[in-house]
């Protein structure tokens, strides 16, 4: 191409890429979710509860940072997980430094605890975590690759009661928010009793013709992380597990009696338990009891239908001493907030909205917009629910908007009232108007709040 031609197409490429990049609309990257104004309800809902949960049960709120060096969830969520082998975010900083963003809350956990020297306060120490996390796995219904987690974990606590207490907030975290669930629980015993199961494990799944049934993933897992082969959710190694040895016959005295203590505690709450002895966590540290929370849910013919489960966890007695700390036997729970708010929502259940009594300040003209943006401030601190959108002039307009906020009363203030030193009260559920005297506002706010409650408290 001669060189005219040629500079000619460059730049014919350069401003339709500019034209490109002027009307390129961005959209969110996939797996991640906005959360907009009515959604806002449904969250508000979750984490009240939550919190309240965390508070009478004595645990205290702690955040740890999204990001923490990648060496962290490799050492302790475990390298051949699949969320570390997988599912990472993970880069190299400016520094140069190998940093992940958060897959999990524990490990970070368990490092400020080890960082902060907790083991130097009254035990055990009680955490209420919450945050998002991020996970880069196919996109789904209820899988996202950033999602929020409640974590509450115990440290420095080894009874069974721990555990019990665990399993039964986050099981009445459920019934409250009146989604129905299951608990499923096993335990996965210790490393005194563990190593002596995986044998009985191996030598299963040596036999002839099981390895070769069991899926691409398994037969990796068969090598690194046997125990995983149980909770497999593949057709073909689902078939092949049905008879494999049971890991709770292979337990030592000590696990044996704490599971059992356990069992008897959730027994004695009346919590519905399902002993699941396929269920084995996909983390490197759990030891003993391990728990999941799943939905209930059943098909046409009344049988159960299996599904993600909403939180999951554990005891970790290990991961501690294994991060450098001092020996502290630990255990606790993640609940994901996503994955609740869409059952919430799948089973239609009543978002209970607080009636609040909302007074609209309305004006009209520019000075009555200046006292009434004063009014607006004062009646604020008096601590009343008052409401205004003083960016607008036409009183049709504000009214509209004071129907919409569904507010009880309106003071409007205009330019006659200002010389006669005046103000209108609105109700505006029956569109009556009164002229009221502007310094007795309060005292013929208050008179009308309080017929109100009365009234609704005869009904
Ligand atoms: P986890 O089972 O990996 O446990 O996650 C807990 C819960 O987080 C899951 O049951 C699920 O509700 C939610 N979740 C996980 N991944 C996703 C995702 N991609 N999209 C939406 N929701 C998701 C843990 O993370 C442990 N650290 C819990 C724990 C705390 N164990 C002891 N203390």
């Amino acid at each position: 191409m001669p060189r005219k031609a040629k500079a000619k197409a460059k730049t014919s490429a350069n401003s339709k890429d500019k034209i490109l990049k002027k009307h390129q609309k961005y959209t969110r990257l996939r797996g991640m979710k906005d959360v907009l104004f009515d959604e806002y309800k449904y969250w508000d809902l979750v984490l009240k509860k939550a919190s309240n949960l965390a508070n009478y049960y004595g645990f205290q709120r702690i955040d740890t940072p999204v990001m923490e060096r990648l060496e962290l969830y490799e050492r302790s969520t475990g390298k051949d997980t699949d969320i570390v082998s997988k599912e990472m975010y993970s880069f190299l900083d400016k520094g140069g430094d190998k940093i992940a963003l958060r897959p999990e809350a524990t490990p970070g956990l368990v490092r400020s605890y080890i960082e902060h020297g907790m083991f130097n306060l009254p035990q055990p120490v009680k955490t209420f975590w919450m945050g998002p996390l991020f996970r880069h796995e196919k996109p789904q219904s209820g899988r996202l690759r950033q999602h929020t987690q409640f974590n509450l974990d115990i440290f420095g606590e080894e009874s069974p009661v721990a555990d019990a207490q665990l399993i039964a907030i986050a099981y009445n975290f459920y019934s409250e928010l009146q989604i129905p669930v299951q608990v499923e629980i096993n335990s996965i015993g210790c490393s005194e009793c563990r190593p002596e199961y995986l044998k009985k494990l191996d030598e299963f799944y040596k036999e002839r013709g099981k390895r070769s049934k069991l899926c691409p993933d398994c037969k990796k897992r068969f090598v690194k992380n046997p125990l995983r082969l149980l909770d497999c959710k593949e057709e073909s190694c689902v078939a092949v597990r049905e008879d494999a040895p049971q890991i709770v016959d292979s337990l030592c005295d000590d696990c044996r009696d704490h599971f059992i203590k356990v069992l008897e505690y959730l027994d004695e709450l009346e919590i519905p338990y399902n002993l699941n002895p396929f269920l084995v966590r996909g983390l490197d540290y759990y030891n003993r009891t391990v728990f999941e929370i799943v939905p209930l849910l059943e098909d046409e013919e009344g049988n159960q239908k299996r599904q993600s489960a909403l939180g999951g966890g554990g005891r970790y007695d290990g991961l501690v001493e294994f991060l450098g700390g001092r020996p502290t036997p630990a255990c606790g729970f993640g609940l994901g907030i996503e994955r609740t708010i869409m059952k919430i929502k799948e089973n239609n259940i009543p978002l209970v909205v607080p009636e609040i009594n909302y007074i609209f300040l309305a004006q009209l003209g520019e000075q009555a917009k200046r006292k009434m943006m004063a009014l607006f401030e004062e009646m604020r601190r008096a601590g009343y629910n008052v409401r205004q959108s003083f960016t607008k002039d036409s009183l049709k307009a504000q009214l509209e908007e004071a129907n919409r906020i569904k507010a009880s009363y309106s003071l409007i203030l205009g330019q006659k009232e200002l010389i006669d030193g005046t103000i209108i009260l609105r109700d505006m559920e029956s569109g009556t108007q009164e002229v009221i005297d502007y310094k007795k506002i309060y005292q013929e706010i208050n008179k009308r709040l309080e017929d109100k409650k009365n009234k609704e408290e005869n009904e």
